[in-house]
């Protein structure tokens, strides 16, 4: 496993394998790596004929009241498990590697960002679509793998590919769960047992809207309702938004649509800020 700190190594690097006929999966992340990005990587693993990993935590998709220097990072142990998971090459630029002084250029997905954590991080997919269409230009990759567990995120990433043309096949891959439930997050590390707890309300509610509409519940709002009372049990988790959208466009939803529903929830315990998810 070789580890390119420089974009310059990198897009060259990747440029003689394409030029080689090899094909590149790629996954990217913010590094501190749980269970959750190596079942990415063994996707990638599986899909490509080279496996590469960006480990970088962006600056540019943090607002200025967020965790970005808080944000958890242990590069020691990332590259432990990098190599396990039989991980290639892996890119770790530093932010100004990426973003000199001068840079302005930004790229922005218009509707898809308007709801959900959009409507609550202003910027953060502004940040997120310019580092991921910068890393595909630097990895050159032919396929990518992103977590289902930021929704809103593989569903922006998809419409940037297709209005762009990026000659990138984005694959999402479910949200991988603790045995309790707890969808697996880096920012998991933040809470204490009692908030850890506190934090299987979402699941458990996600879990019962599945039920009820599985026993032939159709009303949104009272779908909704399910979530919201499951999480408002727990007096520590304070709800920033329960919304039901199309999980293509990322769009409000009138009516319960089959298969189509995206019930997306984010809540704060204490600081930490969790979001997860259920398509239904
Ligand atoms: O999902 C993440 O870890 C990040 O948003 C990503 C896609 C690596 C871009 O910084």
């Amino acid at each position: 496993m070789q580890v390119i700190r420089s974009p310059k190594i990198i897009q060259k690097t990747s440029l003689a394998l394409k030029r080689r006929g090899q094909t590149i999966a790629f996954v990217p992340t913010m590094g501190f790596l749980h269970e959750g990005h190596i079942t990415l990587l063994r996707r990638a693993r599986q899909a490509g004929d080279v496996v590469v990993l960006s480990i970088f935590v962006n600056p540019t998709q943090f607002g200025p009241k967020e965790d970005f220097k808080k944000y958890p990072r242990d590069m020691k142990s990332d590259l432990k498990k990098a190599a396990a998971a039989g991980v290639d090459f892996v890119f770790a630029p530093t932010p100004s590697s990426l973003y000199a002084d001068s840079f302005e250029t930004y790229l922005e997905v218009t509707n898809a960002t308007r709801e959900l954590c959009g409507q609550f991080r202003p910027g953060h997919f502004r940040g997120v679509t310019t580092i991921v269409a910068k890393l595909f230009n630097l990895i050159q990759p032919d396929i990518a793998f992103f977590g289902k567990k930021d929704f809103q995120q593989y569903a922006v990433i998809r419409r940037m590919v297709n209005d762009l043309n990026f000659p990138v096949k984005i694959i999402g891959v479910d949200t991988v769960r603790e045995p309790d439930g707890l969808a697996m997050s880096s920012r998991n590390v933040y809470l204490n047992d009692q908030q850890r707890l506190a934090a299987l309300c979402l699941s458990r509610g996600l879990k019962k809207i599945k039920t009820a509409v599985r026993g032939g519940k159709k009303d949104l709002k009272k779908l909704i309702g399910i979530l919201q009372q499951e999480i408002k049990r727990e007096p520590s988790v304070k709800i920033q938004y329960v919304k039901a959208v199309d999980k293509d466009s990322i769009q409000p939803l009138a009516v319960y649509r089959p298969g189509k529903t995206l019930f997306a929830v984010a809540v704060f315990i204490g600081k930490t800020r969790l979001i997860d998810n259920l398509v239904v």
